[in-house]
């Protein structure tokens, strides 16, 4: 993929560079202009403005030509100096106007030599060794002269040679020319005045001249060039001399010039010279381009007058425009070119902007593409995290459901394992008690105390369960600790002594009052001495140390060994659910002992330490805070050990516990309780101990016992609540929801322990709770109290009689049937033939069941309450007067009056009149 981008990158970047190159390299070739210098002998005469100009408009074509001027000021010496810099310079052409032949031919010479091409420009110098040579001929100008002058004078005269400089050549070309033309005629040069080519030096060589007191007459003046004949005209005017003839030659255009001159009657004649300069720079171009060009470059000539003045002076002019128009296209191009320059700059800058936006592009693009595919890969990586994490969700809910069956699975083993060990350990109690089986006794201890054993495991479990459910509930109360430790201390007294154990409890205060959970720390200490015993030697010793530490505000509980010990690694993990230690070791555990007692301590805010010393001793430190301040107000129980069972309790009961201490004689055969409880076991060991003081049914199936309830109308039932075939707590609802069954006390004995399985059946209104494995003394102690409190209960209905439904002591249940039934008989009190039957088309029972519920609610059978009602309402009546007694007792429901007299003597042992005076009497 990068690469695949670096090469659409190159193949789309690389031309444009390549062209951007070549664009710049051609432009470096373009200003890497070829140089050539001109030496000017001098430079302040129309002529050589005019040569400068013609080359510069020459070197407009060749723009890849420089040129640089430098004018020696019309000294030899110094133009020798500047063309020696230019040889420094090192200058790729040189054009050298000589001031005079002599002095530069050597210099010259030696450029030539040196390898740089040189061009000679209108004056020569002594040497051929030159490049190329361009002028006029000016022998011939010399020639042409002298002809023209001999034509003007007609073959007789003189004249007046001004001179140009003596040393350069036009001078003395054009002065031989001159001599030359005029051999052979009469024609005399007289005076030869040094003008030196400067306007000046002629004027003032002529003035001096001509201010000599005698000069040889002459009839014309012959300049080397223009500007001095002209000058030599001015001087004559000046000097009042106005019948000369002025020849000169160069035959410039311009206002200063000599066409303007001829034309102004100033000059007679002039020899046009070209200056050579346009030519001078064609040459250069050509010998720096490499072509072959001519080494004498001779230009034209021409002869201007009066006869040629207008045609020269139009041509001239057109040449001036034509020159004025070159200037401005030039200027023009110039300026085209500066916006060129300027605008393939702006190019250049554009096209660099291009490149660095087409860079960035592609950069931001391939940036994009990176990030795309860094995202790409991130959301794959994303998705795969997010199935992993699903799956591992997957795993963990498996995993905690497969937690949870376990846990379940433990509880409902834990639950059938109950039942067994209490079927076990309630007739191995009977046993020991038994004086038959003494010759067993040995073995039934041990029996005992593995079912014990057994039932603590079972208990442990269930504890676990508890309180990964948060339904371990803490019950804090003030304990007398030293009295609280002894009490557990008691039940290993006998195993301590039997090995000798020195087993002792220290305390510096034993006053000590301490908050916890009864219950639980038993649990704790139960399992932290259950775990010294198990390891400690004979004639070891176990102490118990109880220690104060104020400054942390807590309290110290220190189990003390001289067992074994621990190994280290043993140490730190001992208090793991289910660590089971080092393998090699006998005694091993099941790790649930310490695990649970840990965290029944923590629990409570306290906690546990073990420190070990192998071979030595193992001291476990408990550290409970003082006060009850970290208890939450729900957790802080004021009476300390109400209805709270300790398990040292359960496992070492009391001799005597299981003897009822009330006997038969408080227990009335006439009560009847309905056993429900499909584990036949457990059903018949409970009837064995019922029987003896109640008349006992028994049920194994709850829709059999619903319709034994309704029948039999028992005066209590204990019921389970987990049934083969149905849920105790749905039979417990059928009966309470039946009118007739609805006020008989239930008792659930279960193996269900959650506060909520107990709270559920409170709510279905249950009496009492008892939890398996049970105590049966409790069991009996409970029926006992709930029979009595029904007793009481039956008193006051018929205390009470007839009715006072306001009366808050009465028993809901019971006091709605009493009120129905009473009512009815009150409505029907008149009609002596008022009686069972009617009553049970009533109400809709049986005669039976209307038997027994009135018998179990009221204590009577039906006739003799209805009597009762009968008499209740005849008293009443008695006591009002105005009524006669025959009228009351067929107001009560008896068809003679003999009859109700007998009935109320038997029951009040005086009849109604002896009862209506009496109450009368008392009155008065
Ligand atoms: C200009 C000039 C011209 C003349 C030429 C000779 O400096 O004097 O007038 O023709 O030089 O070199």
């Amino acid at each position: 993929m990068k690469q695949a981008f670096i090469h659409s990158f190159l193949v789309s970047i690389v031309p444009l560079l390549l062209g951007l190159g070549f664009l710049s390299s051609c432009e470096n070739d373009k200003n890497k202009k070829l140089r050539i210098g001109f030496s000017q002998c001098v430079s302040n005469d129309a002529w050589r403005r005019t040569m400068h100009e013609e080359m510069y408009r020459e070197l407009s074509f060749y723009p890849d030509l420089s040129l640089e001027i430098k004018d020696a000021g019309g000294n030899s010496q110094i133009q020798i100096q500047q063309i020696r810099e230019f040889q420094k310079q090192g200058v790729d052409l040189l054009i050298v106007s000589p001031n005079e032949s002599e002095p530069i031919s050597a210099i010259v010479e030696e450029i030539f030599h040196s390898g740089t091409p040189v061009i000679i420009v209108d004056r020569k110098i002594n040497s051929n060794l030159y490049s190329a040579y361009v002028g006029g001929d000016n022998y011939e100008i010399g020639i042409t002269a002298g002809q023209y002058i001999n034509n003007l004078l007609r073959g007789k005269g003189s004249i007046l040679e001004i001179w140009g400089l003596r040393g350069s050549s036009p001078a003395r070309d054009r002065h031989r020319g001159l001599l030359k033309a005029l051999e052979g005629t009469e024609i005399e040069i007289v005076s030869q005045i040094e003008g030196e080519w400067e306007k000046d030096t002629a004027r003032n060589g002529l003035k001096a001249h001509l201010l000599q007191n005698e000069y040889p007459e002459f009839d014309l003046v012959f300049g080397h060039n223009d500007v001095m004949t002209i000058a030599a005209n001015e001087v004559c005017r000046e000097l009042g001399i106005f019948d000369k003839i002025f020849v000169g030659v160069d035959a410039l255009p311009g206002p200063f010039g000599g066409i303007q001159a001829i034309a102004d009657g100033v000059l007679h004649a002039t020899f046009f010279y070209p200056t050579g300069g346009d030519k001078a720079i064609e040459i250069a171009h050509k010998i720096l381009s490499g072509e072959d060009v001519e080494k004498e470059n001779i230009l034209q000539t021409a002869a201007v007058d009066l006869s040629n003045i207008r045609i020269m002076k139009q041509q001239t002019d057109r040449i001036i425009s034509q020159q004025l128009n070159i200037v401005r296209q030039k200027e023009m191009i110039d300026s085209q070119l500066e916006i060129y320059q300027s605008q393939r700059g702006l190019l250049i800058v554009l096209a660099i902007t291009l490149f660095v936006a087409i860079v960035s592009l592609a950069y931001i693009f391939k940036s994009l593409k990176d990030k795309q595919e860094i995202n790409q890969e991130l959301r794959q990586k994303n998705e795969e995290v997010i199935l992993q994490q699903q799956k591992a969700m997957e795993y963990a809910k498996k995993a905690e459901e497969a937690t949870r069956y376990k846990l379940e699975f433990f509880t409902n083993i834990s639950h059938e394992f109950r039942t067994p060990l209490t079927l076990i350990q309630a007739p191995v109690e009977d046993l020991i008690q038994n004086k038959e089986a003494m010759a067993f006794k040995n073995d039934l201890l041990l029996i005992r105390k593995n079912t014990y054993r057994l039932l603590r495991l079972v208990n442990q479990l269930m504890d676990f369960r508890k309180i990964d459910n948060n339904k371990m509930m803490v019950k804090a109360s003030s304990q007398a600790l030293v009295p609280f430790l002894e009490e557990i201390m008691s039940v290993f007294q006998k195993t301590a002594s039997d090995n000798q154990i020195h087993f002792r409890l220290m305390a510096e205060n034993p006053n000590i009052q301490l908050w916890f959970d009864p219950v639980m720390m038993d649990k704790v200490i139960f399992n932290l001495l259950s775990n010294s015993f198990k390891f400690t030697p004979k004639k070891g010793f176990i102490h118990i140390h109880i220690d104060e530490d104020p400054l942390n505000h807590e309290i110290l509980i220190r189990v003390e060994d001289n067992g074994p010990g621990m190994m280290h690694e043993d140490v730190s993990h001992v208090f793991d659910r289910f660590y089971q230690g080092n393998p090699g070791n006998r005694k091993q555990g099941t790790g649930l002992g310490l695990a649970l007692s840990k965290e029944l301590l923590e629990l409570q805010h306290a906690s546990i330490q073990v420190k070990s010393e192998p071979g030595e001793k193992t001291v476990f430190e408990i550290r409970l805070k003082m006060g009850n301040r970290h208890f939450e107000a729900g957790q802080l129980l004021t009476n300390s050990m109400d209805n709270q069972v300790l398990e040292h309790d359960i496992f070492f009961p009391d001799q005597d516990t299981l003897t009822p201490k009330d006997g038969k004689k408080d227990a009335s055969l006439q009560h009847c309780i309905l056993l429900i409880e499909d584990d036949r076991e457990i059903r018949k060991y409970l009837k064995s101990k019922l029987e003896p003081y109640y008349k006992v049914i028994e049920a194994e199936d709850p829709d059999i016992a619903f319709s034994i309830a309704t029948d039999e109308l028992p005066d209590l039932i204990t019921c389970d609540l987990m049934f083969q075939n149905g849920n105790g707590l749905d039979l417990i609802k059928k009966i309470k929801a039946e009118p007739l069954t609805e006020a008989i006390p239930i008792i659930v004995i279960s193996a269900k322990t959650t506060p909520e399985d107990q709270l559920l059946g409170i709510k279905t209104g249950i009496d009492d709770y008892i939890t398996k494995p049970f105590s049966i003394s409790f069991v009996l102690e409970r029926i006992k109290t709930l029979l009595a409190n029904r007793s009481q209960l039956k008193k006051h209905f018929l205390h009470e009689l007839p009715i006072d439904t306001s009366s808050s002591t009465a028993h809901s249940i019971d006091k709605k049937f009493v009120t129905v039934f009473t009512l009815l008989i009150e409505e029907n009190l008149h009609n002596p033939h008022f009686g069972v039957n009617e009553i049970c088309r009533e109400i809709g029972l049986s005669r039976g069941q209307l038997y027994r519920k009135t018998k179990s609610v009221l204590g009577y059978s039906v006739n003799d309450y209805i009597n009762k009602v009968r008499l209740k309402k005849a008293k009443y009546l008695l006591l009002q007067e105005n009524e006669s007694i025959s009228d009351i007792s067929h107001k009560v429901g008896f068809s003679t009056s003999a009859y109700f007299s007998t009935v109320f003597k038997n029951a009040f042992g005086i009849t109604p009149s002896e009862y209506r005076e009496g109450n009368l009497k008392d009155k008065n």
